[in-house]
């Protein structure tokens, strides 16, 4: 028996070898017929497989990688975190670092600031640069990015995704995918679906409508399907109508590999797997994390313990599953393999480049939200003259560090005092801590360090002599703030006594600015104690140059809100209907607000948010004029012309939302559809052009299961704010 299998391997291994030549040679195989030898190439693997191999395929040999086929020199998959940077390896099998000290990396921002940019084109670039750094540190697949839809300010993960609108998520997602993919990298779009929050994360039951499931939560994911190509995709760990959505019927049979025609792998999230029958049966295809201590941690090999290990090989053998569902899971398998690690002309990989760095930067200033600027208070010139007092922990707090799985090990992190210290060569720029927050520890909260008064005490002293404050606030990515883990954000205000400092600080000096670090909205009644604020969210390794860049007026910011910040937290959909709706009651829970999420909800009950959806001001003004919207066949253009007509060069996001006053189903007043960002010199104006299928005004009519668009009138909104519209036009759709 040996002799045959080692003779049939050489035979393999050296067409193997032919065919990665060939493919070499002949570059210009289109992808299709790449993929038609591909598909014989895996029928010939698979037809050699032992039903063991097939199985060990299908599961984790450790923390970050799945077993190959050494026998016929078919490589193992690494994976690693995350959405915005390879995080630090891990131990084979253990949660802690591995220690190397060749893993540093680039810290891009996280992906609401890339949401907030919107800017689609930059989008590609930051994937395909995180893509390079996932090559080079010999992943096949990165664990991103998340889209998960933005549904209450207390989720601990917001930060990871693109915020609460469907379509601005779908639209900014597919490039990043495709500039990953680029590098012969597998992104692994998460986390599907309903993960809206952290709270029970793992056990949580969701109830949803079939209309919102298709409108609101798996728009993205589609998106990441049909038109990125994603080659993986990982479930999430909460129940969907009372299933696991890992591993569900519904979702991964039906939608996603039946309706979607979805041909990538199906990752689990790390012990989101919880039976044998329903992972093999509803399309799970690699089992990762699962908690063994079930099935025994003190087993020598506990992966063979695994749902998808020796229990699945029992039940292939005894013929109570069929093996053509073991190598569906195989073929998914080697199709990644062949996209990826075994692909032949997968181009190197590098990291800490500069290029990436000016991407790094590029995404932050372009994702920064000016949200508020009284008496031209920014740009702040560099005076010889000035003295700035920066206050507050996160001026100095790393934010690369922290925050859960996506956490990373940054080559180097420009801290926002650092950044701001390298631009003001001329001023005087000093600095106070003023209030402290302790460790940024996953799952406890530690207390600072510092004595709370004596930080005071020393902030107002530094902020009295100062001609101008910039205080340095927000959230942390510890425990309870911005993190993952089982609990979200239990308050909703800022935390650590930083707006009772704030009030000090302003009876002392009226020239105060907020530079605000959060990947959620919290509450702003303090508001009238300052003149500008900025919303920067966590930027990465180049953050404190990016807020340098804006804050000097070097760039100016073009970002817009992804998410609505509510003026309290009840006004917020999910958080009004109560308990049952956030955070669920008995682990169960039900999106009472249905496809009203966000400033869909905020229009149509007529609650002014304290900042909308796709508002961020500039240091310029922009006019919108000769706003016009027809329907030629199965489109609908809508073109608009944009001056700048103030003394800075800047961008604007031109807004195209659809509503239906006269529709026959419930809908919200508008949704967004179209979106273009421009660059303007001062004076200058463009036309900007923003084509919307008519195809996309469909509603999801849960009496046929499937979309419909309804004919008769349709408004237009074009504006560069959910609640700045210039003009609303009618077209009908016959
Ligand atoms: C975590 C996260 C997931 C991450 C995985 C591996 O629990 O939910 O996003 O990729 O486990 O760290």
């Amino acid at each position: 028996m040996n002799f045959i299998y080692k003779y049939t391997s050489i035979i393999f291994c050296f067409s193997l070898i032919v065919f990665s030549t060939s493919c070499k040679q002949s570059e210009e195989l289109n992808e299709q017929k790449v993929g038609v030898e591909i598909e014989s190439k895996i029928d010939s693997i698979i037809s050699v497989l032992t039903l063991e191999e097939k199985v060990a395929m299908c599961h984790a040999q450790s923390k970050f990688s799945t077993k190959g086929v050494e026998r016929l020199g078919i490589p193992e998959i690494w994976m690693a975190d995350g959405p915005h940077g390879v995080r630090a390896e891990i131990s084979w099998d253990a949660w802690d670092y591995a220690g190397w000290t060749n893993d540093s990396i680039t810290a891009f921002p996280a992906l609401t600031c890339l949401a907030s940019s919107f800017n689609p084109k930059l989008a590609g670039e930051f994937g395909f640069s995180l893509g390079e750094e996932a090559r080079y540190r010999k992943k096949d697949v990165l664990l991103g990015p998340g889209v998960n839809i933005y549904r209450t300010p207390m989720n601990g993960r917001n930060f990871e995704y693109m915020g609460e609108d469907p379509y601005l998520a779908s639209t900014m997602v597919v490039p990043y995918i495709k500039g990953v993919q680029k590098n012969g990298v597998a992104a692994c779009v998460k986390h599907y679906a309903l993960n809206n929050q952290e709270h029970w994360r793992d056990k949580v039951n969701v109830e949803v409508s079939d209309r919102a499931l298709h409108e609101i939560y798996l728009p993205a994911f589609k998106a990441a399907v049909t038109e990125a190509n994603v080659w993986a995709l990982m479930g999430a760990y909460n129940k969907f109508r009372g299933q696991y959505t890992t591993h569900h019927e519904l979702l991964t049979n039906k939608i996603l590999k039946g309706d979607w025609k979805y041909d990538g792998v199906v990752i689990s999230d790390w012990s989101s797997a919880h039976t044998t029958m329903e992972a093999a049966m509803n399309g799970l295809d690699l089992e990762m994390g699962t908690g063994t201590d079930g099935l025994g941690t003190t087993t020598s090999n506990h992966y063979d313990h695994y749902y998808l290990a020796n229990p699945f090989l029992k039940k292939l053998k005894s013929g109570e599953i069929p093996v053509s569902v073991v190598d569906d899971k195989v073929r998914r398998i080697l199709r990644l393999m062949h996209r990826t690690n075994m692909s032949s002309n997968r181009p190197i990989g590098r990291a800490n480049n500069v290029e990436h760095h000016e991407v790094a930067r590029k995404v932050a200033t372009e994702g920064i939200v000016l949200l508020k600027n009284e008496n031209n208070f920014f740009p702040i010139k560099d005076d010889k003259n000035l003295t700035i007092a920066v206050i507050g922990e996160n001026a100095t707090r790393s934010m690369t560090l922290g925050g859960g799985s996506s956490e990373l090990k940054a080559k180097f992190e420009i801290s926002p005092l650092q950044g701001l210290k390298d631009r003001y060569k001329n001023a005087t720029i000093v600095h106070a801590m003023g209030y402290g927050s302790g460790a940024s520890v996953y799952d406890q909260v530690l207390p600072s360090p510092y004595n709370a008064d004596s930080l005071r005490v020393e902030a107002i002293k530094v902020a009295k002599t100062a001609d101008i404050v910039l205080f340095v606030g927000g959230l942390t990515k510890s425990h309870l703030q911005d993190s993952e883990g089982n609990l979200d954000r239990e308050q909703f205000d800022l935390p650590f006594g930083q707006i009772e400092l704030l009030n000090d600080i302003k009876a002392l000096n009226k020239k105060v600015g907020f530079i605000l670090v959060t990947g959620n909205a919290v509450d702003m009644s303090w508001l009238n104690q300052v003149e500008g604020v900025i919303q920067t969210w966590y930027l990465g390794s180049m953050a404190g140059h990016a807020i340098a860049d804006i804050v000097s007026g070097d760039v100016n910011p073009s970002g817009k809100l992804p998410f609505s910040f509510p003026k309290k937290l009840e006004d917020n959909a999910a958080v009004s209907f109560g308990k049952t709706s956030y955070p669920g009651v008995d682990l169960n829970q039900e999106y009472k607000e249905d496809i009203l999420v966000g400033y869909r909800w905020y229009d149509t009950k007529n609650i002014e948010p304290q900042y909308a959806f796709g508002y961020g001001m500039s240091y310029t003004n922009f006019e919108l004029s000769n706003i016009s919207a027809n329907q030629k066949k199965s489109t609908i253009t809508v073109t608009c012309d944009v001056k700048n007509t103030g003394d800075f060069e800047g961008a604007e996001v031109v807004q195209v939302y659809v509503g239906k006053s006269d529709s026959k189903v419930k809908r919200a007043i508008k949704e967004l559809k179209g979106f273009s960002k421009v660059n303007l010199k001062n004076g200058e104006t463009k036309s900007v052009t923003i084509s919307i299928p008519v195809e996309k005004l469909a509603f999801y009519d849960e009496s046929i299961s499937d979309w419909n668009v309804e004919k008769g009138n349709y408004e237009i909104h074009v504006g560069n704010a959910s609640n700045n519209i210039s003009d609303k036009i009618e077209i009908s759709i016959k």
